[in-house]
């Protein structure tokens, strides 16, 4: 079982952190991160290429990530909300999925024929709503073929208590890495 891993948090031990790695803990199999603010992948330029060509003109750090969605079997989207969004470095990253919108809505191409599960993680220090992002990062599994999605996992009070200290995100957490395993 392969596992994908986004996580769009720039603290090393920061709260994301702290709960994806509770999320590796419990599961079986392998699993990739992606680190949004590390990985050097560039965002998409709407070039236009993959209105007609399958992939990207873009060569760089996404060519092993696109190869990784194709095969793996569950995508975990691991954000802090800045501004009640995922961060914009993850957005970055995410925008490079057009491809995969593009070969659907253009070239009437399916390009990841295996369906995956998909789960979300949000934290934020506790103001606005984390619903946006949630959405966001639907719509961003949509976009890899993964329609199975578990509710939000949140920890929104993280000025107050470190998310893992939170037994709610930690119960969530651990039910990401049950569903992921069935
Ligand atoms: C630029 C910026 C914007 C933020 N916007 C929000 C927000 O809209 N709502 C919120 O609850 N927290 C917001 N936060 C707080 C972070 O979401 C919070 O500190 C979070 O726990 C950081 O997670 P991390 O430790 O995984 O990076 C913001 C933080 C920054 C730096």
């Amino acid at each position: 079982m392969k596992t994908l891993i986004f996580n769009g948090s720039p603290r090393k031990n920061g709260d994301t952190v702290s709960l994806i790695n509770k999320v590796i803990k419990n599961l079986t199999g392998e699993y990739k991160i992606i680190n949004a603010y590390d990985c050097r992948i560039n965002p998409c330029i709407d070039c236009r290429y993959c209105w007609n060509h399958d992939g990207c003109s873009i060569q760089d750090g996404m060519q092993e990530v696109y190869e990784y969605i194709e095969e793996c079997d569950n995508i975990l989207i691991a954000s802090p909300i800045y501004f009640s969004e995922l961060t914009g470095a993850l957005l970055n990253v995410g925008s490079r999925l057009q491809t995969y919108f593009c070969a659907r809505f253009f070239r009437k191409e399916k390009p990841i024929m295996k369906s995956k599960k998909g789960a979300i993680i949000v934290v934020g220090g506790g103001d606005g709503s984390v619903l946006k992002a949630y959405d966001t990062a639907c719509c961003l599994l949509r976009h890899m073929n993964a329609y199975d999605i578990l509710p939000v996992v949140y920890s929104h009070g993280t000025n107050d208590k470190p998310a893992i200290e939170d037994k709610t995100a930690l119960s969530g957490v651990k039910g990401i890495a049950k569903f992921f395993n069935k």
